[in-house]
């Protein structure tokens, strides 16, 4: 992934039964922030996430509302999808519904085009379905309750809900056809599915042999109509998966499709089978290449168990900005998390990390040395004379934090990179405690080391800005204009990230202005 190159990065589209909980900003925060660090990189980058509209479960959400399922998608969709991107300060380049007409032409065009190429046949199918996760079952994907409200009857383990015994007549996609090619390709590219724990869970799921998959329903007629059968819908999953290349041109601008695709995909392990499977047979068997990765992240757990919207268990997200702002919400989750791993939620551990990394580490950092620079320099970027061994040190975390942060990002290790960014953080808290400059700045003789300390710690800003602002992007520009660094570098965001670790770009001589608290104290009652 050199400058320039492309980088598509996408979200699961989201189905609209519900309004959105922290785990679906969640993997918004980490696909907004690669797309954010790839963009200030300079590569071709596309953001897309959207919502998942067709199929029995939403039919059945609006139904129970008394509402058409277009009609109650539409108010999913501008009264809580939407605004959470705003929320948690999404920066995607487009948003796909599935009900949307670009979309519905493209899947049509893509399943006629299996069908004449006689990847699809009619056949029966009976099994369990699980309205829930859209999806038939193995016995073995069914727990049978001893006790409580479903004793006796098999549902289905990630939802605890009871199945449904499905008989239909579908047609039927010739995906056992290529397991050999998928099994080629997870050992061929041992990168397309992470992380690692994924990763066996799909070879071991694909080696135990896969069966063709129904992709069509015709007991309801929420969804997009089969082109050479109009009694029959296209199954849902089906349907949703083609969103990744509807939206940028498949089927009706090549020359587009060809310069974006292949893409990431960030989704939850819950749906990495979809993904890791289906979803590159289904391209396999179309000629389209597979994406260059499908990385399903861990589970954000409320009291051990996944948090869910059909467990209730679900936090909004404006629960948590409402208090502690966007920033702190990204930060927070981006950092307690490895991602890749399940992680527990906890306000403490919110409060502490707060309190400690972003009040106390950064903001104070940014607020002392900024009020410094007013203090003893009058508001103006000293220039530093010859660095000594603790500057040339600073300077040397800079660079490698940058390295480091970087490499971290390509392997999707986001915690890394906060982790390797934060060393900065560190270092020049503890060179400003070493330091003293309002000792120094006692003493009149002292006035040159004062200067190479003061643009140190304001360079070491400068670089901070740039590498947090994917992270914490509000925070990080008003830092940026604070330093006064708009008029001498131009926009944060135009900063290249690659280069952040070059020391000495911020120039001598550049205003300063005051800087309100960035990570204020928050009223212990709030939070
Ligand atoms: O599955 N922890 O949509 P969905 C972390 N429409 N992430 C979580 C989470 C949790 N507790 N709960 C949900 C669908 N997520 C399909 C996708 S894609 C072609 C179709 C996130 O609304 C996570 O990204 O059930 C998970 O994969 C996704 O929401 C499931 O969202
Ligand atoms: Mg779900």
């Amino acid at each position: 992934m050199s400058d320039g190159s492309s980088f598509y990065v996408t979200t699961p589209i989201f189905y609209v039964n519900d309004v959105p909980h922290i785990g679906h900003a969640y993997t918004e925060v980490a696909a907004d922030v690669l797309a954010r660090w790839h963009r200030q990189s300079g590569d071709d980058t596309w953001f897309l996430t959207g919502t998942d509209e067709h199929g029995q479960k939403i039919l059945r959400t609006a139904t129970a509302n008394g509402m058409e399922p277009r009609e109650w998608a539409d108010r999913l969709v501008d009264s809580a999808w939407k605004p959470l991107l705003k929320t948690v300060d999404i920066s995607n380049d487009d948003f796909i519904r599935t009900t949307d007409e670009r979309h519905e032409t493209a899947v049509t065009r893509f399943l006629q085009k299996l069908y004449d190429d006689g990847h699809v046949y009619a056949g029966e199918y009976e099994g369990y379905y699980c309205v829930g996760c859209e999806e038939y079952k193995q016995r073995d994907e069914l727990d049978e309750p001893l006790s409580g409200e479903y004793q006796g009857q098999l549902v289905c383990k990630i939802h605890s809900r009871p199945v449904e015994i499905l008989k239909e007549k579908n047609y039927f996609f010739r995906m056992s056809a290529f397991e050999g090619k998928l099994l080629d390709l997870y050992e061929s590219q041992p990168d397309f599915v992470q992380p690692e724990s994924v990763r066996n869970e799909i070879i071991q799921f694909v080696r135990q042999g896969l069966s063709d998959l129904s992709i069509s329903r015709s007991s309801f007629d929420w969804g997009i109509k089969v082109p050479w059968d109009p009694t029959h819908v296209v199954y849902v999953w089906f349907d949703a998966l083609l969103n990744y290349t509807t939206a940028v041109g498949y089927g009706t601008d090549q020359e587009l499709f060809d310069r974006r695709w292949p893409a990431y995909h960030l989704v939850g392990k819950d749906i990495a089978r979809f993904h890791a499977v289906i979803w590159p047979a289904m391209l396999m068997a179309a000629g389209v290449e597979v994406p260059h990765k499908v990385f399903g992240h861990g589970w954000l757990l409320v009291g051990g168990e996944k948090m869910s919207k059909s467990k209730l268990t679900g936090i909004a997200p404006s629960q948590i900005t409402d208090t502690f702002g966007s920033d702190a919400f990204r930060y927070y989750f981006m950092r307690a998390i490895s991602f890749g791993q399940d992680g527990s939620f906890s306000w403490e551990d919110l409060s502490a990390r707060y309190q400690a990394e972003l009040a106390n580490g950064f903001g104070n950092l940014a607020s002392r040395v900024i009020a410094m620079l007013q203090r003893y320099f009058d508001g103006e970027v000293p220039a530093a004379g010859d660095p000594g061994e603790s500057d040339l040190h600073v300077q040397q975390t800079v660079a490698e934090a940058t390295k480091d942060a970087d490499a971290a990002m390509q392997r999707f290790a986001i915690h890394d990179a906060l982790a390797a960014i934060w060393r900065v953080v560190d270092e020049l808290n503890g060179y400003i405690t070493e330091q003293e400059p309002w000792a120094l700045a006692k003493d009149e003789g002292n006035r040159a080391r004062l200067q190479t300390v003061l643009y140190t710690a304001a360079e070491g800003l400068r670089a901070l800005a740039v590498l947090l602002s994917p992270v914490v992007p509000q925070a990080t520009a008003k830092l940026w204009a604070a330093l006064g660094a708009s008029d001498a570098l131009g926009e944060l965001t135009a900063q290249p990230l690659r280069d952040a670790g070059r020391w000495g770009q911020l120039p001598a001589g550049i205003r300063v202005e005051a800087l309100e608290a960035l990570f204020p104290r928050i009223d212990q009652a709030a939070a």
